[in-house]
């Protein structure tokens, strides 16, 4: 396909002791634009996306073979240095996970971890910035002393974004960002993703299709851990080339 790539997979497989959990995956995720991982409960949609920063590391009894590639470099490579390569390609979570800790010490707790940033006016730059591009900083600029715990989910979850954000990735990993946000905050944060792409990289996993629809430039239908299909997210929801993927996104399993 016609696109800047960012992330590429060549022959992925990953085993989860015996179980083969992603097999053969080629996939190529472009540059400034949003990714869908859709499919079915089970089918392998986190594994893919934690792959893509190596957070599946941190599991047991993992195999993982194949190529993946971060700007044509190879991220498998022994001498990846793990803590910049999940700077750079973040991951924001179902559930915001924010820490029990004010609003500032937050957003500045990755920039104490990776010394990046120690002047007061730079950090302080750097958190209006975050805040700025998650549209929190209004709301908050005068509020930053606060719990985080104390905002609405969808407050907590922009927040999120933004710690990542705050550490200048390349790549933001998203999975089901929304499952434990209502419909309206859910639209709001994918408004936010539209807006992102223009500068960031995103992979979204979710298994809301209208949510891919609504939101995603491109789209991967995964099954039973095989990447089915991929293509622009107009071409694989109403003219899918395979019927694997035409059962699914009709609703006829998953
Ligand atoms: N740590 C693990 N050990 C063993 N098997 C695992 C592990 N994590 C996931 N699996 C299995 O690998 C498969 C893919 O799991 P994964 O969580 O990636 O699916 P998913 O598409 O994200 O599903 P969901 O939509 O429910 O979140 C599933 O069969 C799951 O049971
Ligand atoms: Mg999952």
């Amino acid at each position: 396909m016609n696109f800047a790539k960012k992330i590429e997979t060549q022959n992925l497989n990953l085993f989860y002791g015996d179980f083969h959990a992603l097999q053969d995956v080629n996939i190529e995720i472009p540059d400034r634009s949003v990714t869908a991982i859709i499919g079915p409960s089970g089918c392998g949609k986190s594994t893919l996306l934690r792959c893509f920063n190596r957070m599946n590391d941190l599991t047991e009894n993992i195999r993982v073979e194949g190529k993946i590639l971060l700007d044509g470099r190879d991220i498998m490579h022994p001498e990846t240095d793990l803590i910049f390569l999940r700077r750079n390609v973040g991951m924001v979570f179902q559930r915001p996970n924010v820490f029990d800790l004010s609003i500032y010490e937050n957003l500045r707790f990755g920039l104490r971890i990776h010394r990046m940033l120690k002047n007061k006016d730079e950090i302080m730059a750097a958190i209006q910035n975050g805040l700025e591009h998650v549209g929190l900083w209004s709301t908050l600029r005068d509020k930053l002393k606060k719990n985080a715990r104390t905002l609405t989910l969808e407050q907590q979850q922009r927040l999120c974004i933004a710690r990542v954000l705050i550490l200048k990735p390349q790549v933001v990993l998203l999975d089901e960002p929304c499952s434990a946000l209502d419909p309206i905050a859910t639209l709001k944060i994918e408004e936010l993703l539209r807006v992102l792409c223009k500068e960031y990289s995103m992979v979204i996993v979710t298994h809301n299709m209208q949510q891919a629809a609504r939101v995603s430039d491109y789209a991967g239908f995964l099954y039973l851990g095989k990447l089915i299909e991929f293509g622009q997210t107009n071409q694989v929801f109403t003219n899918p080339r395979e019927k694997l993927t035409e059962n699914y996104i009709t609703g006829h399993f998953g």
